[in-house]
């Protein structure tokens, strides 16, 4: 089956009002994209959602970068999946590398988010991906069974699952994997997903890259079977993100 091809946006902790109302203007809404084969999916910090979500052409989707743990409450610095919901925030990235390594993320706790936000009918984007050590000792795919293992109890709806291959040596270091190299692990992902969840679940489950993906590198890397698009950090910020954009369509 076609997969339709999906570029996240993630902007991470970055922007001003000023400078995030300048991204949408110039770089965002004038980009052509037929949106019928593309879906892009911008995520900004939690506080500029609302401000993007005003200027923001309706094509494009917003998504947050983490929801927490817990519901609403007594959280002290915490927003919920719940909240996301209340604000029309149709998607979430969960599991980033940073949040699993700056910020002690288990497999359990990202577990817990996909599970409580896939029950609330938000779109994920479920991050998993090797360190250098873990690359350099041939583990890779062991790393990302033991990542899609820990979430294959979390899910229902794998209509609503994007996973994204990012390895934490790609990311901000401008070191992207190689075209073979992230082929191979794509293909292993949907593997694990024939496996593990069902032969048309594998087919029709989009599997993106991530990992210091630029307007140069984004070409040779979408022409790869397993390659369903990209969730891209340092380059979304940039006017560059529009060429990513536009060579993806
Ligand atoms: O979520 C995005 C990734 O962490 C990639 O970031 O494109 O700056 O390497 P990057």
């Amino acid at each position: 089956p076609m997969r339709k091809l999906i570029i996240g946006a993630n902007w991470k902790s970055n922007g001003t009002i000023q400078s995030i109302r300048s991204l949408v203007q110039t770089v965002l809404n004038p980009a052509i994209i037929d949106y019928k084969n593309t879906e892009v999916v911008i995520a900004p910090m939690y506080i500029h959602l609302p401000i993007v979500k005003d200027i923001l052409k309706s094509d494009f989707h917003l998504g947050a970068q983490n929801c927490s743990l817990t519901g609403p409450g007594a959280y002290t610095g915490e927003v919920a999946a719940e909240h996301l919901k209340d604000l029309g925030i149709p998607w979430v990235i969960l599991g980033h590398s940073e949040r699993r390594h700056i910020y002690g993320e288990s497999d359990a706790v990202i577990a817990e988010k996909v599970k409580r936000a896939g029950a609330l009918g938000l779109k994920t984007i479920i991050c998993v991906g090797e360190n250098l050590d873990e690359r350099v000792a041939g583990t890779t795919t062991e790393v990302v069974s033991r990542q899609l293992d820990a979430i294959k109890y979390s899910l229902s709806d794998w209509n609503n699952v994007v996973i994204a291959y990012e390895p934490v040596w790609a990311i901000g270091t401008g070191k992207t994997a190689t075209p073979e190299q992230a082929q191979e692990v794509h293909g292993s992902i949907r593997l694990w997903i024939g496996s593990n969840i069902g032969r048309l679940v594998a087919n029709s489950t989009r599997v993106i890259y991530g990992g210091s993906v630029t307007d140069e590198n984004c070409k040779e890397l979408l022409v790869l079977d397993d390659i369903d698009g990209f969730l891209v950090g340092g380059a979304s910020l940039k006017p560059a993100f529009k060429t990513i954009l536009e060579i993806c369509d």
